[in-house]
């Protein structure tokens, strides 16, 4: 199978596309373990996830979730820590159990500990079912910075340079914004049995351009989605503009 890739006309559509991706396992194998991502991207997926909760009865109940990551230095009340994030625009609007929701413990002392204890935890809940990713502008998923190799797994991360700049608009200023987290890493992503990007804006086609077509190196941490068997690139116009004629990415009007 490999990487599939989908254009929709615009941010909405794609994000109905993998919000439709998220309802049919939830109703397929309602056990699910779902891997999920923060940032700007995937906010209308989880309005639409919500939506689809309150008007027909979408069931979270017995879903698990495992977060991509969380920032270090941030407690998990803060508007920008991925907890609150997650409270905020799904957790609290839906039925899932909270119990089996997780992010990172970044509030832990030993920092390495604690990402190799939720390492073992995503294994030991079967693995992710279907991962939700975003992309960097220079590659990361999650917070996997350029560098990153394939075999990495959950473990505490300096983010980079490009990541802190780009991440200072949701704070008041770019001192601000923490310069660690906990993220999963490059072989816990690769590991999920499904794994849908979602990438919108012309601010991403070169990062999509390049996961998708350029050859496969810690230069582009998403370029490791080459080499899992099941991938889901859902893209807009904007950030699919400049992926090559021969990857041959499937449109809808
Ligand atoms: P964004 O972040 O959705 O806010 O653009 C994506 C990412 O950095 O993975």
């Amino acid at each position: 199978m490999g990487i599939q890739c989908t254009v929709y006309p615009s941010h909405d559509d794609a994000s109905r596309a993998v919000a439709d991706c998220i309802s049919t396992i939830l109703r397929e194998k309602p056990t699910c373990v779902l891997g999920l991502a923060t940032g700007s991207t995937p906010l209308e997926v989880y309005a639409e996830l919500v939506r689809r909760h309150q008007h027909t009865g979408l069931d979270f109940a017995g879903a698990s979730t495992f977060n991509l990551d969380e920032y270090v230095g941030l407690p998990p009340e803060h508007p920008q820590s991925y907890a609150r994030y997650m409270n905020e625009h799904l957790f609290g609007q839906v039925n899932v159990d909270r119990d089996r929701t997780h992010l990172p413990n970044t509030r832990a002392d030993d920092l390495g500990q604690s990402a190799q204890q939720y390492e073992t935890l995503v294994r030991s809940a079967g693995g992710v079912d279907l991962q939700l990713l975003g992309i960097g502008t220079n590659g990361h998923i999650g917070f996997n910075e350029p560098g990153t190799a394939e075999d990495s797994v959950t473990r505490v991360v300096d983010l980079a340079a490009s990541t802190i700049r780009s991440n200072s608009r949701f704070f008041e200023d770019e001192s601000e914004v923490p310069r660690q987290a906990i993220t999963m890493g490059i072989s816990t992503i690769l590991s999920a049995r499904k794994i849908v990007l979602l990438a919108t804006g012309q601010s991403k086609a070169d990062a999509v351009s390049a996961a998708l077509s350029g050859p496969v190196t810690r230069d582009n941490p998403a370029s490791f989605l080459q080499n899992h068997a099941d991938v889901h690139f859902v893209l807009d116009e904007a950030a699919a503009a400049l992926v090559p004629g021969h990857c041959r990415c499937s449109r809808t009007t």
